[in-house]
């Protein structure tokens, strides 16, 4: 006993000293790089300050509007360039940093490049990940996004996007992880240390960019680059949340976005960028702008012309410039004139400096242009493994009616219909890498994915029924023909890749085209039909739904999707994914999202319809709500338990229940906490995620789990912007998704 507690006591000792230690450490690294970056800052002119803080675009693979600039060579060994966005491969990053290693001080650039959901190995776009609800996963993708960019040269990613989203009109919607902010915040603080690894400069880690900073998914009416207006209570109780959260997890930079809020841009927003982001929470990195916002301004009419609009950007914080050229030309000017401090300038340019010398640029600038590694992780065999088990993961099993699904290995005759069957890159979805010299054979299209599962004996037929836009029905009568011999159906139906994602917002949210009416001739075939829709947001296809036996939402799952897709219908995976966004009924009925507050005369069912926050002619309901998805298996939920029925705002409640796999199938679920502040001093949502679990069971298998309930969870924004918990009671609900509530007790939170 005595024995025991002695190493326990050591062991201590031992944890504290190596805290200590490496607490220290990282402060003398700290240190080290400070008096480094103001070493090389007194060297500098004023003209290549100015230039670390100028961004271009390479001559290729634009992600915005371009400017051709032939003379980006001479400026680059001016000094006038601290980095290059859209700038790929080890060899041609390579050779833009060997000109920068002939400019006067040899100030090594930054290679940016947007990996949003995987660089050679695609992953399912950041929507459908989120509706894995597994943050370990999520992380791993960002992982091998980072490891396989980093050794194409790249050191830097534009993401995570970690803009909520209520509108489904709005393009980005998937790019981001949904609409809840205590799920959103999750996966940022993930997405963040998958992308940046455990230290800055790790030669397989990128360094990630929050973005957009902020409220962009507000865009009013979900159109791309819209205004936000926007209480500050809104601002941040929903929409900040997630940016802090990639802060806490290291971020280290930001991007501003497109819109004004509440008629300031965020490019030039000091109250975002210096009072919040700078101030507040002590960021020490640096903050892009967005693709030209800086010059945007003009037209947004808050500046003059581009000299008003650098004064404004780098006054209120915006660090780097990417590419329109107004700090390049205009902030020489602004410093001559006094508008324009050098204080303000040495403080954006050591910001951008840190971090070069952070990953290790000034030891060796060449250091991720390696061609025989780039060749090596990008060939790794390991990857699509892991894209396919992240797809499998990411797609939503909307029904399945007399248990369709899974489907027998020893089918006989399968018809697999539909424009997207046998498509490559439509799998990849918008924000995809190009990547140079790499072609599109490595996908696996649903058709391959397919044929890979049933082997031979399976007799595999395929029309491709009509085109995923336009009018035409003309290979409809081929489609029912092979229906007609099929004893499955199955429809691979639903977007253009690049249908959703940066302006792409759409008013109109069906399934595009002749595809639905494709459909409504395979139902009269009498055959079951299982319907894939791939999409990169929500649609409204109320009638794919009320007729099909059963829906997969594949959303868009990169280069593994078709052995993805595969997997579930056959069963080799059990579907775990639940949506994380609102599905409304019709366009009419958006924004919608589940975490609204009541009115005074809120809608409470669809039988009465009088005087109540609905419209006449629409269900109060969505279509499907956030946290819904099905499983081939069924779950039970019982003994819900609260260590206690009254807390103090020190203490905390334990909460526990119980979860068993009642069906035949072993599978996983995502146990979901949602609290109701029944009474505060302004009104609170009807129920808000404040924690949630995905646990696997083997069929009969119970486990109990436990959630802690404190008083940070309690807490809101009040009217004078306080995060306070407010004593009172709360409801505490457990739901399978935010309409399914399972069970549910009360609480009292006590002076
Ligand atoms: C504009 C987009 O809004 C942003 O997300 C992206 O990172 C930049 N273009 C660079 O491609």
């Amino acid at each position: 006993m005595k024995l025991k507690s002695t190493s326990a006591i050591i062991l201590i000792i031992t944890f504290f000293v190596i805290v200590h230690y490496s607490q220290n450490k990282s402060k003398d690294q700290k240190k080290d790089i400070a008096q480094k970056v103001d070493s090389v800052l007194s060297l500098m002119t004023l003209d290549e300050k100015i230039g670390q803080l100028n961004q271009y675009n390479d001559d290729w693979q634009a992600t915005g509007p371009i400017t051709l600039d032939g003379d980006k060579e001479n400026q680059i060994l001016n000094g006038k360039v601290g980095s290059i966005l859209n700038c790929m491969g080890a060899e041609r990053t390579k050779s833009w940093q060997k000109i920068a290693m002939q400019s006067r001080l040899k100030i090594p650039l930054l290679f940016g490049q947007d990996v949003v959901h995987g660089y050679k190995t695609t992953f399912p776009i950041p929507l459908a990940e989120s509706c894995s609800w597994d943050l370990e996963a999520v992380e791993l993708s960002a992982r091998i996004s980072a490891t396989e960019a980093s050794a194409s040269g790249i050191h830097w990613t534009f993401a995570p996007m970690v803009d909520i989203a209520r509108d489904p009109r709005w393009g980005r919607v998937m790019e981001g992880a949904g609409e809840d902010t205590y799920l959103a915040s999750k996966i940022a603080y993930a997405r963040v240390k998958g992308f940046q690894g455990d230290k800055p400069g790790a030669i397989n880690s990128l360094m990630a960019c929050a973005k957009h900073f902020a409220a962009y998914g507000a865009a009013i009416g979900g159109r791309d680059y819209n205004s936000v207006d926007m209480s500050d209570r809104l601002l941040w109780e929903i929409y900040l949340p997630p940016f802090k959260a990639a802060l806490d997890a290291g971020v280290a930079t930001f991007m501003t976005s497109f819109n004004d809020i509440n008629g300031v841009p965020s490019t030039a927003n000091s109250y975002l960028l210096r009072d919040i982001l700078k101030e507040k929470w002590g960021f020490e990195g640096f903050v892009v702008s967005d693709w030209g916002s800086v010059g945007e301004m003009i037209r947004h009419g808050n500046v003059k012309n581009e000299y008003e609009a650098a004064r404004a950007a780098i006054t209120a914080g915006c660090d780097m410039d990417m590419e329109s050229r107004c700090y390049i030309n205009n902030l020489e000017a602004l410093v001559h004139d006094g508008k324009v401090p050098i204080a303000l300038i040495d403080d954006a340019v050591k910001r951008i400096l840190r971090k070069k010398f952070e990953i290790g640029l000034f030891d060796d600038p060449f250091r991720f242009c390696n061609s025989e590694r780039e060749k090596k992780e990008l060939n790794n065999p390991y990857h699509p493994a892991v894209a396919r088990d992240m797809a499998r993961k990411s797609i939503v099993l909307l029904k399945n009616e007399n248990n369709l699904l899974p489907l027998s290995k020893d089918i006989k005759t399968i018809a697999f219909i539909g424009p997207l069957v046998k498509e490559l890159k439509q799998n990849k979805g918008f924000w995809d890498v190009d990547v140079p010299g790499v072609d599109s054979n490595f996908i696996v299209s649903q058709w391959e994915g397919l044929k890979n599962k049933v082997g031979d004996k399976t007799n595999l037929l395929y029309a491709k029924g009509c085109d995923i836009e336009g009018e035409n029905k003309n290979g409809f009568a081929e489609a029912i023909k092979i229906a007609e011999q099929a004893d499955v159906i199955i429809l691979s139906i639903g977007e253009r890749r690049d249908m959703s994602g940066e302006a792409k917002s759409r008013s109109n949210l069906n399934i595009p085209g002749v595809q639905e009416d494709l459909l409504k001739e395979l139902l009269t075939t009498g055959k079951p039909i299982v319907v894939l829709i791939n999409t990169g947001r929500p649609l409204v296809f109320n009638f794919t739904v009320d007729n099909a036996q059963a829906v997969l939402y594949t959303w868009w799952l990169g280069s593994e999707a078709g052995n993805a897709i595969a997997d579930l219908l056959f069963g080799d995976y059990n579907p775990s994914a639940k949506l994380t966004m609102t599905f409304p009924l019709s366009v009419g009925q958006i924004p919608i999202y589940y975490n609204h507050f009541n009115t005074g005369r809120p809608a409470l069912n669809d039988e009465d319809r009088f005087y109540r926050s609905a419209y006449t002619d629409l269900s109060i309901y969505p279509k499907f709500e956030f946290g819904y998805g099905l499983s081939y298996t069924s779950f039970q939920y019982s003994e819900l338990h609260l260590s206690k029925h009254k807390m103090k705002h020190d203490e905390k409640i334990e909460v526990s229940v119980t979860i068993t796999n009642t069906g035949k199938y072993a599978g996983e679920e995502v146990v979901q906490l949602y609290l109701r502040d029944v009474v505060g001093s302004i009104a609170r949502p009807v129920k808000e995620l404040k924690d949630f679990k995905k646990i696997k069971l083997e069929p009969g298998e119970s486990k109990t789990i436990t959630f802690t309930i404190d008083s940070e969870k309690l807490s809101f924004y009040n009217q004078k912007l306080e995060w306070v918990a407010e004593p009172g009671e709360f409801e505490l609900i457990i739901g399978a998704s935010s309409r399914d509530i399972r069970l549910s007790d009360h609480f009292e939170l006590v002076e």
